[in-house]
């Protein structure tokens, strides 16, 4: 008798408090993925080839523009990291890329200078677009190194560049974000370098 009883409360009890589990919004059960080191930046930034149009010794400088250059008038501003998402200080970033009309600068420095990421890994660049010339899309070259480490050479480029689909070197991880304004282009890129 008392074992038919308990086994006869024991079928109740759930009963209310299934309908008062009804009351409430259920959570789905979720199984979360690690997180990531470094959100989109785990990965270090793929190298490309240098072309032929690398100089050394080009000046230290944020802003590459000089008087009377025409072209859109391009800001980049981007960080370092490394695969640790933590940001490199110092790093120095050796640009050079093509003017307007697609061209190298191969007697002086038009378009060419270096800078180092600030404390926060931070950099500016000023620059113009640069020009397409045969057999590439429209692209910046520049090489990364920090303090005692390796260098890394590669090259960033534009979205929505019709050209992109056509040049075997182009990269998409290599892509700015870019945003067109009035009178000028602001793009922006995280380098990552291996920790
Ligand atoms: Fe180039």
């Amino acid at each position: 008798m008392k074992t038919t009883r308990r086994k006869f409360l024991a079928f109740l009890s759930p009963l209310p408090l299934l309908g008062l589990w009804a009351l409430f919004p259920r959570k789905k059960s979720i199984t979360l993925e690690p997180t990531p080191p470094c959100d989109d930046h785990d990965e270090p930034t793929p190298s490309q080839t240098e072309g032929p149009y690398f100089k050394t010794e080009s000046p230290e400088r944020s802003n590459l523009t000089e008087a009377g250059l025409t072209g859109t008038k391009l800001v980049l501003t981007g960080r370092v990291l490394n695969t640790d998402c933590q940001p490199v200080a110092k790093v120095l970033l050796d640009w050079w890329h093509a003017d307007d009309a697609g061209n190298y600068d191969n007697s002086g420095f038009l378009l060419r200078g270096h800078q180092y990421t600030d404390k926060q890994g931070n950099f500016r660049l000023e620059t113009i677009v640069p020009g397409l010339y045969p057999g590439r899309t429209r692209h910046l070259h520049v090489k990364v190194q920090a303090p005692g480490k390796k260098v890394l050479t590669t090259q960033l480029y534009f979205p929505d560049e019709p050209q992109n689909r056509r040049d075997g070197i182009y990269n998409q991880a290599l892509l700015m974000a870019v945003q067109p304004t009035d009178n000028k282009v602001s793009a922006g890129f995280t380098f990552v370098l291996p920790a």
